[in-house]
């Protein structure tokens, strides 16, 4: 951790610094871009002293907020997943001693997520060949059916009125992942709470994470139990799916054990749609929040591919994501010690104008550059290639089907958390058929 002492002795880098980052009021609205602007120009290294850090459950210490550090940083490898408590050696955050098998602390501790080389790039090097952009681009015509399919279903449902969220934004990438694993139809709905849980337990607990826990060992037990089965009848009967060809590379090279299995397929799924459905709420409010931009996509559905871009910047579906400090380091000249948790504000270098011009203005034709959405660094979004489709063909297909396409209240509400920001609910009115 950041000892006290340096704490503080910390000499900030511009002549302000501001108090604490305030997570619950940062987040609460849906809009934390303000209170990002002005840790970036004026504590763009911000540290938190001792009882806020303790108070945020997950133990932040240092945020960056600036494109360029959030950039370098996450490519040093002495910023790691791992860390060792030297007392009991247990792996952190939320793993805790000794998991039941198939609870959220076993399950998490086998994602590659949270894992450093050598076990990372091992579980990662797996799943790396089922996510090349060639391997999903040859998707396209089965999520461009779907899309159209759940367009279709979105105008026969309610009349004029819809929910986003709930009839298009999750059904869409939670049935792309689900087909690519080869998780029958039928069950794939049953996820959304279960994934949802996992999901929360992996977000920054903006209100405490302790009410959640029982529930989410017990979601991760329930997927995990359901996953081992689908793997049993693979095993005697593969098909052409990610299931078993993962399965096969565990057989033919023992490279990943079955709760190695268990977890990455867990993983999949929960980061196969937790995120994409932000990038589609998230996108598709900001577009109706500025109709010309809307109009810009109505007129040229081909601009859906650098809409997806820029609206993966202006509101990124994962707004923070952390280290922690193998080794002491020194970052915009503070010091920071072995151990220390660094979270890394994602959604404020995506808005950092010293690398976008105008950054707060939403401009789908712009040259977007280097967002950090997907992060940097070995654990760069292993699914951003079908993140990225899903985005556009989702944006395209909305333009095409629905251009009258209206907000039914500019009031909306977000789903708590830090890390995945997303809306709840998103009520649309479909308008007249064009
Ligand atoms: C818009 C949608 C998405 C966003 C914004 C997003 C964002 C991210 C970010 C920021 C990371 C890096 C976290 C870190 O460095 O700590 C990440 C990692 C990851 N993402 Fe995504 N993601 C999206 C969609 C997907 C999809 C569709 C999949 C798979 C089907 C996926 C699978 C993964 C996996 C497996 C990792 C861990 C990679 C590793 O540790 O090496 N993501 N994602």
């Amino acid at each position: 951790m950041v000892s006290g002492s340096v704490a503080k002795e910390y000499t900030p880098v511009t002549s302000q610094t501001l108090p604490p980052f305030d997570f619950a009021s940062t987040y609460r609205d849906g809009n934390p871009y303000p209170s990002y602007a002005r840790y970036r120009t004026q504590d763009p290294v911000h540290v938190l002293p001792d009882d806020i850090a303790n108070g945020t459950g997950a133990g932040v210490r240092a945020l960056l907020f600036g494109h360029t550090d959030c950039m370098r940083w996450l490519r040093d490898q002495r910023l790691g997943r791992e860390w060792h408590q030297p007392d009991d050696g247990q792996l952190l955050p939320r793993q805790r001693p000794n998991p039941e098998p198939d609870s959220f602390g076993a399950v998490a501790n086998l994602f590659m997520l949270f894992r450093d080389p050598p076990v990372h790039t091992r579980l990662r090097g797996v799943a790396n060949m089922a996510f090349t952009p060639r391997q999903v681009e040859k998707l396209r015509p089965q999520i461009e059916a779907m899309a159209i399919e759940l367009a279709n279903e979105l105008r026969d449902a309610n009349g004029d009125d819809v929910d986003l969220i709930g009839q298009f934004a999750f059904p869409l990438p939670m049935l792309v992942i689900a087909e690519m694993l080869g998780i029958p139809r039928e069950d794939f709905r049953k996820f959304r709470s279960l994934a949802g849980d996992i999901a929360a337990a992996i977000d920054f607990p903006v209100d405490g994470l302790g009410e959640f826990l029982a529930r989410v060992d017990q979601s991760t037990k329930e997927l995990a139990g359901y996953l081992r089965w689908l793997i049993a009848t693979r095993r005697t009967e593969p098909r052409d799916d990610l299931l078993s060809l993962l399965i096969h590379a565990e057989a033919d090279e023992g490279r990943l054990s079955e709760e190695e299995l268990v977890a990455t397929c867990i993983l999949l799924l929960v980061a196969g749609h937790e995120t994409t459905v932000n990038l589609i709420g998230n996108g598709t409010l900001a577009l109706m929040r500025h109709p010309d931009q809307w109009r810009a996509l109505v007129a040229e559905p081909g601009l859906a591919r650098n809409a997806a871009e820029e609206l993966l910047r202006y509101d990124a579906p994962v707004q923070l994501t952390a280290r922690h400090a193998l080794e002491p380091v020194e970052i915009g000249g503070v010091e920071i010690d072995k151990g220390t948790h660094v979270s890394f504000v994602l959604g404020s270098a995506n808005r950092d104008e010293s690398v976008f011009e105008q950054a707060d203005r939403l401009d789908i034709r712009r040259d977007v550059g280097r967002i950090m959405s997907f992060g940097m660094g070995i654990h760069f979004c292993l699914g951003a290639p079908l993140a990225r489709m899903e985005g556009e063909i989702a944006f395209a297909t909305l333009a095409r089907q629905f251009p009258k396409l209206s907000l039914v209240s500019d009031k909306v509400h977000w789903r708590p958390g830090a890390v995945f920001h997303g809306l709840s609910e998103l009520p649309l009115s479909l308008g007249s058929p064009p």
